[in-house]
């Protein structure tokens, strides 16, 4: 697809159908765009985990109580290790801009195959944390269901944005 035609058409779902899991072949382009995503000084602090079998999603679907995101029939959570990212002199540590270029690269693979996302960063982290077992070094930013929408699902082709001239100064 595209690649303007890609950002344009990814929207966030929250609609999927619970009984359609994502062909491997899929899964694996999604998450080879992960694998390849730049990070600050190509340190690849991060770690993608696909949850699918139905002990862990019961588990990680505590983090976040949404009636449609029960329906999702895998969860992408990409986690990071913070003593593996880039520190600048300041102190700043990547992390946070690493670990979301990542999932950004995995959520647009995704659209381009026809899968439905969704950024969720209010979930419970302390929930999700015990529910994956993380060492006290890795940190998550965000997650995201992964599938097909519902039968009859449309999107709504509506980008609610700020005008360009608002976002946009050239100087
Ligand atoms: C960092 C981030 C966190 C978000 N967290 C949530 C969330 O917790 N729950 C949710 O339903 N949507 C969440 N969203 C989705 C936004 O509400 C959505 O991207 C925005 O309204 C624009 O709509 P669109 O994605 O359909 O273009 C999040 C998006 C981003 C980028």
């Amino acid at each position: 697809m595209d690649f303007f035609k890609v950002i344009k058409e990814r929207e966030s779902v929250r609609d999927y159908d619970p009984d359609k899991k994502i062909e491997k072949d899929k899964l694996i382009k999604i998450l080879e765009a992960g694998r390849i995503a730049p990070s600050a000084a190509n340190r690849q602090p991060w770690k993608f985990i696909v949850i699918s079998s139905n002990e862990m999603l019961h588990k990680v679907r505590q983090c976040y109580h949404r009636e449609w995101f029960k329906n999702a029939p895998h969860i992408l959570v990409v986690t990071g290790n913070k003593s593996e990212s880039w520190i600048r002199q300041d102190k700043y540590n990547s992390i946070e801009t690493d670990l979301t270029i990542a999932m950004d690269h995995m959520i647009l693979a995704a659209e381009a195959e026809g899968i439905g996302t969704c950024w969720i960063a209010a979930f419970d982290y302390d929930i999700l944390r015990n529910a994956l077992k993380l060492d006290t070094d890795q940190v998550i930013f965000s997650i995201t269901p992964l599938g097909y929408q519902n039968e009859g699902y449309h999107k709504k082709h509506n980008k609610i944005r700020k005008s360009f001239e608002e976002v946009v100064e050239f100087v």
